[in-house]
């Protein structure tokens, strides 16, 4: 049976570790070829495409320490590369614009070293690779923005945390109405807590573990394939008529 996504090449951005590993892992299942790409963690990237071929899945690692245009360009000269060996073209169908994160902290606790890292890793990351893959993306291609619940927050200890995921939003509305004439959908993904590399130390500790599930509706953490589930719901045919969403996977977190 051909699989949905056959013939489509996907890049799903910090996929080495947490909840880019899934959604790499659930797109190569739909049948794309699927880069992944790390920042400095080779052999975690490798391990990445190691499962995806082991599910009988292709997939090859990518590396770029995103959060400028030039790393983002260079990344666009890799994947030309690396595309057109397997392809034989740079086409570029599925763009998960995944890396996030950063030091989290209130304003007195927060330096200009540490915002710049949030923006960067946040919101310059996926604007300029967005930009340097602007005329590689394919007609009627899918770019997917993962944010947070923290863009709907109003938490003091997460201030730049929350404003760049807010930002991330307002750039996944204002190009999904520019990508939309070539039938591009633009969507943001939103997960709450979700288990994995970055919350362990709140999902091991009993006390933490209890705060964060008293205040999800569905009274447990997310799990990463809950995640990447979404993803690949925007990903495949089922999604094609969902643009310009914010769409939150987070058990009802904090309502
Ligand atoms: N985890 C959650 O519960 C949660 C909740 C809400 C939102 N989110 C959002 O979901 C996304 C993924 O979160 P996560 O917790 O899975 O993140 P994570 O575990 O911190 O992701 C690490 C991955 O990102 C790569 N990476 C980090 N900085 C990079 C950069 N500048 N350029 C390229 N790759 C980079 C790492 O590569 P190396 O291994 O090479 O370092 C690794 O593959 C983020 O946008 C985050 O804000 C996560």
């Amino acid at each position: 049976m051909t699989k949905e996504l056959e013939g489509k090449t996907a890049l799903v951005t910090g996929a080495s570790r947490g909840l880019g590993v899934h959604m790499a892992l659930r797109l190569a299942r739909g049948g794309a070829l699927v880069a992944v790409n790390y920042a400095s963690d080779e052999a975690a990237a490798n391990e990445t495409v190691r499962l995806i071929e082991k599910e009988g899945g292709k997939a090859f690692a990518v590396q770029a320490r995103l959060g400028s245009e030039v790393a983002a360009r260079e990344l666009a000269d890799k994947l030309d590369v690396e595309l057109t060996a397997r392809t034989g073209g740079n086409r570029l169908d599925i763009l998960v614009n995944n890396i996030g994160g950063g030091d989290y902290g209130g304003i007195r606790d927060t330096d200009e070293a540490m915002y710049d890292q949030m923006f960067d890793n946040n919101v310059k990351g996926p604007f300029f690779l967005t930009r340097a893959l602007y005329e590689r993306l394919n007609d009627f291609g899918r770019v997917i923005n993962i944010s947070s619940t923290g863009a709907r927050l109003t938490d003091p200890s997460i201030i730049v945390y929350t404003m760049a995921k807010t930002a991330v939003e307002a750039f996944t509305r204002v190009l999904a109405l520019e990508l939309g004439k070539r039938g591009i959908t633009v969507n943001s993904v939103a997960p709450g807590f979700t288990a994995g590399p970055t919350n362990d130390y709140i999902v091991n500790d009993p006390v933490s573990a209890k705060q964060v599930t008293d205040i999800t509706a569905l009274n447990r953490f997310g799990q990463p394939e809950e995640i990447a589930d979404v993803v690949y719901f925007l990903a495949s045919s089922a999604g094609r008529w969902v643009t310009a969403q914010h769409i939150e996977a987070s058990g009802g977190f904090r309502l």
